[in-house]
C-alpha cells in the first residue's frame, strides 16, 4: 500500500490541532491577543494605519502565493497538482481582493511589501527545520512543506477571526476580512487532509515534533511581533485619527 493509500483514520492526527497554550505559554498567548486587540483598534482611527494592515495583509497573501509556487507546486505528485493549483488561485484571488481594498483607500498597491523582517526571519528558521526533517518521510520536504502551511493557515485564521472580533460585522472591511477567513479556514483543513494522506503511519513519530518545533518558531515572535504592531498603532493611530 502506498503511503498515499494507507487509511489515515486509525492512525492518530490529534498534533494537526493548535495545542491549548498552557501555563506560561498560555499567559504569553493571552498577553500577545490583548496587545494586538489593542493595536487594531488604534490602527483603524486613521487612514493610514487601515492601509498598514491592508499591506501587511498584502505582504502574507503574497508571501504564501510565493511559497505555493516555488515550493509546494514543483514538488506535489501529480495526484496533487489540481489541489495546488486551487489552493493557489484562492491566494492569487486574496491578493487581489487586498490590492483592491488598498486602492480604495487611495494607495495603488503596486509597491508590493516584502515580508517584514520579523517574518522573514521566521521563514528562515521554518526552512531550517524542514531541511532537518525532511528525511523522516517517504515524501521528504513536501511534508514539512504542508506541516509549515498548516501552521500559516492556522495563524492566519487566528489573526482574521481576531481582527473581524475587533471591528465588528458593521465595519466597512467585516465583508473583505471575513470572506478570506472564511478560505483560510477552508485551508486550514485542506493542509490537515493532505498530511494525513502524505504521512505513513509510522512517520506520525516525526509529523508531531516537527509541528510543535513550528510552532515553537512562531511562539517565540509573538510577543516582539505583537509590541511591533502596537508601536505601529501609536505611530499611525495615536494621534487620534486625522493623520494620512
Ligand atoms: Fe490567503
Ligand atoms: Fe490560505
Amino acid at each position: 500500500m502506498s503511503v498515499s493509500e494507507h487509511h489515515a483514520s486509525a492512525v492518530d492526527f490529534s498534533c494537526l490541532s493548535m495545542p491549548k497554550a498552557q501555563g506560561l505559554g498560555a499567559v504569553q498567548a493571552r498577553l500577545v491577543d490583548r496587545i494586538k486587540r489593542a493595536a487594531l483598534q488604534r490602527l483603524h482611527r486613521s487612514p493610514r494605519g487601515e492601509r498598514l494592515l491592508l499591506r501587511m495583509y498584502l505582504a502574507g497573501e503574497d508571501a504564501t502565493e510565493r511559497a505555493l509556487l516555488e515550493q509546494l507546486l514543483p514538488q506535489s505528485p501529480s495526484w496533487l497538482e489540481r489541489q495546488v493549483e486551487q489552493h493557489l488561485a484562492d491566494e492569487r484571488r486574496h491578493v487581489a481582493m487586498f490590492a483592491e481594498a488598498l486602492q480604495l483607500l487611495g494607495d495603488d498597491g503596486a509597491i508590493r511589501l516584502q515580508p517584514d523582517w520579523l517574518s522573514r526571519r521566521k521563514i528562515l528558521r521554518w526552512q531550517r527545520l524542514a531541511r532537518r526533517y525532511a528525511a523522516h518521510f517517504e515524501h521528504g520536504l513536501l511534508v514539512p512543506a504542508y506541516a509549515t502551511g498548516l501552521c500559516a493557515e492556522q495563524m492566519a485564521e487566528r489573526v482574521l477571526s481576531r481582527h473581524c472580533a475587533v471591528i465588528g460585522a458593521g465595519h466597512g472591511l467585516y465583508p473583505l476580512l471575513s470572506r478570506v477567513l472564511n478560505d483560510e479556514k477552508a485551508h486550514v483543513r485542506l493542509c490537515e487532509n493532505t498530511l494525513r494522506r502524505i504521512v505513513a503511519p509510522h512517520e506520525t513519530v516525526h509529523l508531531a515534533p516537527l509541528l510543535k518545533d513550528i510552532r515553537r518558531v512562531d511562539a517565540s515572535f509573538g510577543v516582539t511581533g505583537a509590541l511591533a504592531m502596537y508601536l505601529a498603532g501609536w505611530v499611525f493611530g495615536g494621534l487620534g485619527g486625522t493623520a494620512r
